[in-house]
């Protein structure tokens, strides 16, 4: 699967620090196609039944979202977690269910296992909040918020569905003291210069971690925007006696990706904070 690596913005996106900071070890993936056709259309679906009677709200002048609908988007699985697959008493688990159930397994084993970007917590202890399904109109907006620390624990993730979408991760303000403190990057840089786009195409799963989660905002870039990034180039092609950086200098081409963003429906995956 495409991870981060094939994802690095421009250079000038964010500094140099800050890069490594997420990618060691890596704290924020984009999965793209994680999610099959079939389980999108059923995602979709149910939602939709479940959503049909909201009304889409604005919310007030200064709320982080609008022009959206939200819900608890709970299975079975939320309420008889030790049941797992069996919980439909041999009837057709849905593939939504499934969808999620293969979702909070990716998650458990990939981002919560001893390797992984949440190393100290164990899949076992791991316990999952309900879902919840943002369905956001085309002209809805997410501006750039840290998900609350007081009820959600160490890892947020998203299902991308009906359009792509383009996040932008910035360091969040408490960063910027202690960075303003540490070092004189902030002189060369504007705060609006520095951050981390990351794009969501629909059926992919993007995971925040660590630093993505807890020390940078997140947001949804409007419709009619450009995903800017460097492609690496067949690193198979290199010879062997060329060092890196003729692969760096000759492997890497600018690339972008024009975004329309119609309507987006996300499911979202917080695990519970440890108390
Ligand atoms: C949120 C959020 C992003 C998305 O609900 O806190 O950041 O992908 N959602 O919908
Ligand atoms: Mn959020």
């Amino acid at each position: 699967m495409l991870l981060w690596s094939s994802l690095v913005p421009k250079d000038t996106s964010i500094s140099e620090m800050r890069r490594k900071d997420l990618m060691r070890p890596p704290q924020v993936f984009v999965y793209p196609g994680f999610i099959t056709e079939a389980e999108g259309r059923s995602l979709v679906e149910e939602a939709g039944r479940r959503l049909k009677r909201r009304r889409f709200e604005n919310g007030h002048w200064d709320s982080v979202i609008t022009g959206y609908r939200e819900i608890e988007f709970s299975t079975p699985d939320d309420q008889y977690p030790q049941q797992g697959l069996d919980i439909e008493n041999g009837a057709t688990v849905p593939p939504y269910v499934k969808a999620i159930q293969r979702t909070r397994s990716h998650l458990e084993n990939h981002h919560f296992n001893s390797r992984g970007d949440c190393a100290d917590a164990f899949s076992n202890n791991i316990r999952w909040l309900p879902c919840h399904a943002i369905d956001l109109s085309a002209n809805g907006e997410l501006k750039p918020h840290v998900d609350s620390v007081k009820f959600s624990g160490k890892v947020v993730a998203g299902i991308s569905l009906l359009s792509d979408a383009i996040m932008r991760l910035r360091p969040s303000a408490k960063e910027w003291e202690s960075e303003e403190k540490d070092t004189n990057h902030s002189a060369v840089l504007g705060a609006s210069d520095r951050y981390v786009d990351l794009y969501l195409p629909k059926l992919s799963l993007y995971v925040l971690s660590g630093m993505s989660r807890y020390s940078f905002t997140h947001e949804l870039l409007p419709s009619n925007t450009t995903f800017e990034y460097m492609e690496k180039k067949c690193m198979l092609c290199q010879h062997e006696d060329k060092g890196a950086e003729v692969v760096e200098k000759n492997g890497c081409e600018n690339k972008s990706i024009d975004v329309l963003r119609g309507r987006r429906l996300s499911i979202i995956f917080r695990d519970a904070k440890k108390v």
